[in-house]
C-alpha cells in the first residue's frame, strides 16, 4: 500500500483518548504508593504478563519505593484482531521459585477475565506466600468468568482500546496514552 494510505489509516483507527498520559501516571503513583506502604519489609515478586503489561509493569515498577523483584510471563488470549479466541496459553513462564515472595500479578486489562483466571490458578499451585492482582484496566460488562482485581486503576466501559502497551494487530503498543479503537 501507498506509505502515506498507510500512515492515514493508521491514525484514522485512534478514534479517541479516553486515559490521558498524565492521568495514567498520576494513578500509577497512587498505586505505587499503596503497594509500598503495604508490603513494606517483604519480599515482592511482580509479575508482568506480556507483551500488554510492559509498559504498566516498567512505570508501576519505578513508583515502587520499597524492594522488589521483577519476572515475566507470555500468556496469550488474543492472536490476532480485537476477536477473542478463549484460548489462554503461557508461551513463556517465570524462572524464580514463587514459594519465596508475596507476588503481585501486574496486568493491562482484565476483559472476559479467562486469562488472569488461568494464570492466578496455575501460579497458586506454586504456594507463593500471597498473590494479588493489580491492572491497569478493568472491563467489568465483559467477564465471562468471575474474576475481581485487587487493585484496579481504571474501569472502562465496553471499547476495544489500544496504546500504552495494549495492542490491535500488535501495532500501537507505543501510544502514551490508553485511546478508543475504531473506524
Ligand atoms: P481476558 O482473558 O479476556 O480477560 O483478556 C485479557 C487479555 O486480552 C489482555 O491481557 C489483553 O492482552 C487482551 N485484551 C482484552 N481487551 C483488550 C482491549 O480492549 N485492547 C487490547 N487488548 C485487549
Ligand atoms: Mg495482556
Amino acid at each position: 500500500m501507498d506509505p502515506i494510505k498507510c500512515i492515514e489509516e493508521y491514525d484514522n483507527k485512534i478514534k479517541r483518548v479516553l486515559i490521558t498520559e498524565k492521568e495514567i501516571q498520576d494513578a500509577i503513583k497512587k498505586a505505587g504508593k499503596e503497594i509500598s506502604d503495604s508490603y513494606d519489609g517483604r519480599p515482592i515478586l511482580l509479575v508482568s504478563i506480556l507483551k500488554g503489561a510492559f509498559v504498566f509493569m516498567a512505570d508501576l515498577c519505578r513508583a515502587i519505593t520499597v524492594p522488589c523483584e521483577i519476572g515475566f510471563m507470555c500468556a496469550k488470549s488474543y492472536f490476532s484482531g480485537t476477536v477473542s479466541t478463549g484460548v489462554v496459553k503461557i508461551t513463556l513462564d517465570l524462572d524464580q521459585d514463587i514459594s519465596k515472595y508475596h507476588v503481585i500479578i501486574v496486568e493491562d486489562i482484565i476483559d472476559t477475565g479467562r486469562t488472569l483466571n488461568d494464570v492466578v490458578d496455575m501460579l497458586k499451585t506454586r504456594n507463593p506466600i500471597s498473590l494479588r492482582v493489580v491492572t491497569l484496566l478493568d472491563k467489568p460488562s465483559r467477564r465471562l468468568v468471575d474474576f475481581k482485581a485487587d487493585i484496579s486503576l481504571f474501569t472502562i466501559p465496553d471499547h476495544f482500546v489500544i496504546g500504552y502497551g495494549l495492542d490491535c494487530g500488535e501495532k500501537y503498543r507505543n501510544l502514551p496514552y490508553i485511546a478508543e479503537y475504531g473506524e
